[in-house]
């Protein structure tokens, strides 16, 4: 096959930018020992969801999970729902795991991967209940605005893999974020806004608060938070 030269080879443009974090030995030790109970590699093939969780029960998927702990929390208290997490940074992979094994919970999975191509490629279409993505990251600079994953593209991504009836929820607590947001919603056809919350933190809607919530109040921000249904 011939080989594509570098001038003509397309490099996406990617939501974030893999840090080269350090991990610490209990996130080694958990990636090492955990990732065969909890971890489900990438591949560009459709997950089959009764056979990875050995039942039938509602998908609830979190892009961007962070360090884990609003995710455990919520599997932990919906032992009904089934959980799959998508992080790329990995000693919040570790760190995640710690606390699923400390939950001893088993209706959650972890990919670790582009949750843009873990959509398309892994999640069949309508077969999620509910897409939670919590304080994703603002991109401040206008010039980098263009790396901020809530764009129409992946919005529409979201509602094709949301089941009838499917809700995405959102929070931030970046003004110019909330803009945008609000603003890329109302160009979209896709959903419909179910309730939308400004607050101090107070009154998080459906979720519990999260690592980079509590780092945004500190700083003296403001939450949104959004509840889309799929529109029928
Ligand atoms: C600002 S942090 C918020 C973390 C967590 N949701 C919280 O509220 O504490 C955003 C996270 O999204 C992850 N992220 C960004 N783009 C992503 C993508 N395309 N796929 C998977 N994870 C992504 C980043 O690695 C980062 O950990």
């Amino acid at each position: 096959m011939a080989q594509r030269s570098a001038s003509n080879h397309h490099r996406p443009i990617r939501s974030f930018v893999r840090r080269a974090g350090r991990l610490t030995p209990s996130q080694q030790r958990a990636l090492d020992e955990l990732w065969p109970e909890f971890g489900v590699d990438f591949e560009a093939k459709a997950l089959d969801f009764r056979a990875l969780f050995g039942r039938t029960a509602n998908v609830v998927l979190e892009v961007g999970f962070g360090n884990g702990e609003s995710l455990v929390q919520q599997a932990a208290e919906h032992p009904e729902q089934d959980y799959i997490g998508i992080e790329v940074h990995d000693p919040g992979i570790g760190h995640c795991l710690i606390a699923a094994r400390e939950a001893q919970i088993t209706n959650l999975k972890l990919i670790s991967h582009d949750a843009i191509d873990v959509l398309e490629m892994q999640i069949p279409a309508g077969a999620l209940q509910r897409i939670n993505i919590y304080f994703p990251d603002p991109w401040p600079k206008k010039r980098h605005h263009k790396r901020r994953i809530l764009q129409a593209p992946f919005l529409a991504l979201c509602a094709s893999r949301l089941a009838p009836g499917g809700a995405l929820h959102i929070a931030t607590d970046w003004q110019n974020y909330a803009e945008h947001i609000d603003e890329a919603f109302r160009r979209l056809d896709l959903f419909v806004c179910v309730e939308r919350r400004e607050h101090d933190g107070e009154q998080p809607l459906e979720r519990p608060m999260t690592k980079f919530e509590r780092r945004g109040l500190r700083k003296g921000h403001r939450i949104w938070d959004w509840k889309f249904a799929k529109a029928c």
